[in-house]
Order: C-alpha cells, then structure tokens, then sequence
C-alpha cells in the first residue's frame, strides 16, 4: 500500500503544477503577440522570440521534473491557453506600450510567486530549488527588458499592468482550483514555521 504524502510533497507537487501551467500560459501569451506584432512594433520581434523560446524551455524543465516526483500537469491546460492567447492578443493591440505593459504584469506576479517557493524548496528539494532559481534569472531579464522600456509611467501602462496582475492571479487561481492561494498560505506557513 503506497505511503500517504507528507504535507511538503504536496506542496512541491503544487508548486510544480502552478509553475508548469504558468509557462503554458506564457507560452500562449508570447505566441499571440508575436502572430499579432503590430507594424509600429516590428522591432520587438526578435525580443519576442527570444523570450518565447526561454519560455518553452521552462515548461519543459517543469514538465520533465514532474515525473521523479510523482506530479502531473494541470487538468485545465486550456484555460491557460484560452487565457495566455486572449491577453497576448489584446494587449499587442496597444503596440509596444501593451506588450510591454502585459511582460511587466506578468512577469512581476511570476517573480513573487517563485520568490517564496526558492524560500521553502531550498530547505525541502535542492534540486527543485535550483531549477527555479535557474529559471528566476530569465524572468527577472524578462521583467526588466520590459520596465526599462515602459519608461515614465503613463496612464496607460499603469491602468493595463493593474488590470493584468489582477487577472493573471484570478487566472491563476481559477485554474488551479484554488490551489495557488492555498499554496501562498502553505508556503508562507511552511517559511514561517
Ligand atoms: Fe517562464
Ligand atoms: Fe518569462
């Protein structure tokens, strides 16, 4: 008869799961701006794609440490496409400011989150903490290629990195059944304690 999971092999097996499903939704986010680059833009394609392929190679990297540990994807896959795929292509209507705007958000709510999950895998699976610190480094370029560019806080921007953080939690959220607020209350618990 199998052993019942300890509370810190489901964490990591959520952690893996959240993290898995948010590179399936960067994916779709980066794929859609770069199908829908306005002309006024063209000049973000190679940053685009660059970015697209970090993106790919994370969710494999997520993916291929599922196995060792027991973990599998997300049952709502296609959410995060559905969801990755609508915000790309709305906010590459606003041209660079809504690319920019949309990297930001993104990548700023990604960055918290991997924050306190390298806080707890350091003490629980070194090897999980290293990966996320490993991809942590390419997230952060992402983040700030795309504040440095926002430049001085427009209306705009800031109104569209609002509405984007909020959505990408909810989406977060929804997705994962609740399971990363439940995550965020277990790890700040775990780091805690
Ligand atoms: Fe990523
Ligand atoms: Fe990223």
């Amino acid at each position: 008869m199998p052993r019942p999971l300890s509370q810190d092999q489901k964490l990591i097996r959520r952690i893996l799961r959240v993290n898995h499903a948010g590179e399936h939704g960067a994916v779709s986010i980066y794929s859609a701006q770069l199908k829908r680059l306005p002309s006024g833009a063209n000049d973000l394609e190679a940053w685009l794609k660059e970015t697209l392929s970090h993106e790919n190679e994370h969710r494999l990297a997520f993916r291929e440490a599922m196995s060792s540990r027991f973990a599998k994807p997300c049952r709502a896959l296609s959410v995060w496409s559905v969801g990755g795929w609508f915000l790309g292509s709305i906010t590459s209507t606003w041209g660079r400011t809504g690319i920019f705007a949309c990297t930001a958000a993104v990548e700023r709510t990604v960055h918290a989150h991997l924050e306190e999950q390298i806080a707890f895998l350091r003490h629980h699976d070194t090897e999980l903490a290293a990966l996320v610190e490993r991809i942590q480094i390419e997230e952060i370029s992402h983040l700030s290629y795309a504040e440095e560019r926002l430049g001085p806080k427009s209306g705009l921007a800031a109104s569209l990195r609002t509405v984007i953080s909020f959505a990408t939690e909810v989406l977060i959220a929804l997705s994962t059944r609740g399971d990363s607020i439940r995550l965020r209350y277990r790890l700040q618990a775990a780091i805690e304690g």
